[in-house]
């Protein structure tokens, strides 16, 4: 049974068709690139697999069930993580009371399931590779290092689907090395990612198959190298090569 199942999913707004008949399935430990142009509507499909947008037709199924009249919070409760850039980062407060706050405000059902607290901060430093600033206060973070404090947080809490919306989006290419690392992190704990990036080198390192949306709908799906070697792909981005 595949952990995350779409079949014909659509999201319309008004007259507006944002997505077409979506269907994919994502296997439990499966690292998952979207793709697809400014628009293409990766972010909106995040929204409909979260929950945060209802869609129009079509199923949602996780780990076999049909979760679409599921609210964001149920879903949160069965497992799936959405990473929201800019939740904030306090300042004045060390690392560890960054993260224990970012717990403490999960729903109660959440939050006990998650057992030791102190536990998952310390865990969540060291995903960060952060563990020996513990104690420093946040404000004494480079831009960059609060960004994957931001991202470890989520990725402690407990969740089996991750969905990362670009998360390498402005910052230093040294902490893009470091967000693969955390990845690669999470698929050797067996966890499943779902993440949007621009960055189609990025995307080949780390996973294991790329969907490509092109104006709400798939248009190729495959392994990251015939993906990017796909003249489909070249077509999405650049237009028809005009000499064909
Ligand atoms: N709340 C909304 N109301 C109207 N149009 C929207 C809304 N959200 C997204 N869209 C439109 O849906 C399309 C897909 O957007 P989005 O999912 O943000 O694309 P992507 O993340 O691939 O850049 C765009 O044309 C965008 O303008
Ligand atoms: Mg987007």
């Amino acid at each position: 049974m595949s952990l995350l199942s779409l079949s014909q999913v659509s999201f319309a707004i008004q007259e507006h068709q944002i997505l077409k008949d979506i269907s994919f399935d994502v296997e439990e430990g499966e690292i998952i690139g979207l793709i697809g142009p400014n628009g293409s509507g990766k972010t909106t499909l995040f929204n409909v697999i979260s929950g945060f947008l209802k869609k129009s037709t079509g199923s949602i199924f996780y780990k076999g069930g049909e979760i679409s009249k599921f609210s964001p919070s149920q879903r949160a409760r069965l497992g799936m993580g959405r990473v929201f850039q800019n939740f904030g980062i306090f300042k004045e407060m060390t690392l560890e009371e960054n993260v224990l706050v970012a717990l403490e405000a999960l729903p109660k059902a959440e939050r006990q399931e998650l057992g030791d607290l102190n536990k998952i901060v310390s865990a969540t430093l060291e995903m960060a590779d952060l563990a020996d600033f513990a104690k420093k206060k946040a404000g004494s973070l480079s831009g960059g290092q609060m960004r994957l404090l931001e991202i470890a947080r989520t990725l402690e809490s407990g969740k089996e689907l991750f969905l990362l919306d670009e998360p390498t989006a402005g910052v230093s290419p040294k902490m893009t090395h470091q967000v693969a690392g955390i990845i690669s992190k999470l698929k050797e704990q067996k966890k499943t990612v779902l993440i949007i990036e621009h960055d189609l080198p990025f995307i080949a390192k780390i996973c294991d198959r790329v969907i490509v949306l092109d104006v709400g709908e798939v248009v190729l799906e495959g392994k990251p190298g015939e993906v990017q070697k796909s003249k489909k792909l070249q077509e999405i981005y650049f237009g028809a090569d005009p000499t064909t």
